[in-house]
């Protein structure tokens, strides 16, 4: 596992992480318990010639690597030595059973507040590849994301020849601001965020930046070798395109599910979702450009349009750290895709089958159709309209799926409310369909703009076969939505643009090898089908990945019920588990 510039990195996994590590459970041999550390703390970080004082896991920007086996169980407790509440989320971690470790804030848990600490602890099963970890409560994952990296279950390989080195590439962004202002601001006046001023690779924004060549990633490379790269898109609000010139990529994997390999020298990736992907060092020995920046299919938004980079760098005796001869050699750019091409975007996200015959429902019991998209308030009577209503022609922004505007409840967790049964938490009435049938991608009437504020959960039967139409509107403006489901991967078995029409589009379900995702990249003004299986009891939010679209609501959550016995049930609840008062 390569780090590159990652400062302190093994000299903080010493100390904080494998703190402990045993054999555990006699069902899963070999399977190991990993025990770390989190504390959440306040660190001054220097980026863009600025220094800012930022949330961290352990003092790390961006916060530690975990790596298991598939198979293996994690128990991370974390301290929070910060100011604010924070709380945890693995995501893309199934959680089966574990509901309340996977962390969103008033959905499985109540945060841990400052002083306070919770140990999540669960099993990965079933999944390999590459996911990570995040902050859960307000904006604070900004700073506070980590990769969890999933080796083959001990005893089995990859479905591919075993590569030689292993890098993982957190795509993040930044602000020359403290995160949590930047949203509280946004959340006072009703107008959008202000946009990031940088996105990173590892945490660095490099080459392109002021103030940041010296810290520019290298990621090694030598001559004639495999290197499996772990692509993960930890943005807060952007899609991002991600290339290296004059390398191919094999796309391997993605969001911890193998996929037929194919080669393309470009790819897009919605926040939350992750790809693994294979270079050769087939090109002669130099320094070449690993680039990242916006793919941004809203019109007429502001949008951050910098490009991060970090250098692929061949170790050769002409080009080994150290040999000025090489590193006086410009890195070779990439081309990188128009912001706007969602062509490309489409052509890279219908390239992706499973590897093997997928488990796909035939049958549904569940046939939903959300749809997913912003909106206008007006401002509200008791709102001074200059200060608090700066959105488009004085409304404040938000976001709805079937017009449904979520908001979260701020005494219990909405997981606890369901347990314990206590009532006026949320309702069950999240609608199956939309309210009123429209012409969802088409010019949509401004009575339609203004969605209803809500908790409301859909519930699952414990086993039922589910599928989702996601529909993006064009309200405001159509958008590609990266959209994510919490406790699941679910099959992808189509997507298309304009409005999905059942009687037409059902005849390009991929019932056969779609790929198994757990955050799906709507396509801007179309639509994708989804399908699992409700195997796994609890609450589970489903939200849009861009953190500004959730925060004005683009959410809702499946309750799942208990099936019959203790293995189709949820787990109790841990002793330490947060609670609101
Ligand atoms: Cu990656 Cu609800 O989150």
């Amino acid at each position: 596992m390569e780090l590159p510039k990652h400062p302190h990195h093994s000299l903080f996994i010493f100390v904080f992480g494998l703190v402990l590590v045993f054999p555990s459970a006699l069902s899963w041999k070999d399977a190991v318990t990993h025990v770390h550390q989190f504390v959440i703390q306040e660190a001054s970080v220097k980026r863009l010639c600025k220094t800012q004082h930022v949330m961290t896991v352990n003092g790390m920007y961006p916060g530690p690597t975990l790596e298991i086996k598939n198979g293996d169980t994690l128990s991370v407790k974390v301290i929070n030595k910060g100011k604010y509440n924070v709380t945890i989320h693995w995501h893309g971690v199934r959680q089966m059973r574990t509901g309340w470790a996977d962390g969103p804030e008033f959905v499985t848990q109540c945060p841990i507040r400052p002083g306070g600490s919770y140990t999540y602890r669960f099993t990965v099963r079933g999944q390999e590849g590459t996911l990570w970890w995040h902050a859960h409560s307000s904006w604070l994952r900004a700073t506070v994301y980590g990769a969890l990296l999933i080796q083959p279950r001990e005893g089995t390989n990859f479905p591919f020849a075993k590569p030689d080195r292993q890098s993982t590439l957190l795509l993040g962004e930044w602000w020359n601001a403290n995160p949590v202002d930047v949203v509280r601001e946004a959340t006072r006046t009703g107008a959008a965020p202000n946009i990031s001023d940088a996105y990173t690779i590892n945490g660095q924004p490099g080459d392109l930046y002021n103030c940041s060549t010296q810290d520019t990633v290298v990621v090694p490379i030598s001559s004639g070798e495999t290197n499996l790269l772990r692509v993960v898109n930890s943005a807060m609000n952007q899609p991002l395109f991600f290339t290296i010139a004059n390398h191919k990529f094999t796309v391997v994997g993605a969001d911890a599910s193998y996929v037929k390999p194919f080669t393309t020298s470009v790819l897009m990736l919605g926040p939350g979702q992750t790809t693994d992907v294979l270079i050769s060092g087939d090109q002669p020995a130099g320094r070449y450009y690993m680039a990242a920046r916006a793919y941004q299919s809203a019109q007429n938004a502001p949008f951050d349009n910098t490009t991060t980079t970090a250098i692929l760098e061949y170790k050769s005796a002409a080009c080994s750290s150290g040999n000025s001869s090489c590193s006086l050699t410009n890195p070779i750019m990439p081309r990188l895709p128009a912001f706007n091409d969602t062509p490309t975007v489409t052509a890279f996200s219908t390239s992706f089958r499973s590897r093997e015959r997928a488990l796909v429902p035939a049958q549904i019991d569940e046939s939903l159709f959300f749809t997913v998209g912003l909106g206008l308030n007006n401002c509200p009577p008791n709102f001074n309209a200059s200060q608090q209503c700066q959105g488009p022609n004085g409304t404040r922004f938000t976001a709805s799926m079937n017009n449904v505007s979520f908001s979260l409840p701020s005494n219990f967790s909405l997981l606890q409310a369901h347990i314990q049964g206590i009532r006026g938490v949320f309702t069950s009435d999240f609608p199956a369909a939309p309210p009123r049938v429209f012409d969802y991608t088409g010019n949509v009437s401004r009575s339609l703009w203004q969605p209803a504020t809500g908790t409301k959960l859909y519930r699952l039967k414990y086993g039922s076969r589910v599928q989702v139409v996601l529909q993006d509107t064009s309200i405001v403006t159509p958008e590609n939505h990266p959209i994510h489901l919490h406790g699941y991967d679910f099959y992808i078995i189509a997507e298309g643009f304009g409005n999905y029409n059942p009687k037409t589009d059902s005849s390009k379900f991929n019932l056969v090898d779609p790929p198994l995702r757990n955050t799906a990249a709507v396509p801007v003004g179309g639509w994708a089908v989804i399908r699992f299986v409700a195997d796994n009891p609890g609450v589970w939010l489903m939200h849009c990945h861009l953190d500004v679209h959730i925060t004005w609501g683009l959410a809702m959550a499946f309750l799942v019920e208990d099936g019959v016995g203790k293995l189709e049930a949820i787990e109790p609840p841990p002793e330490d588990l947060p609670i609101c008062s």
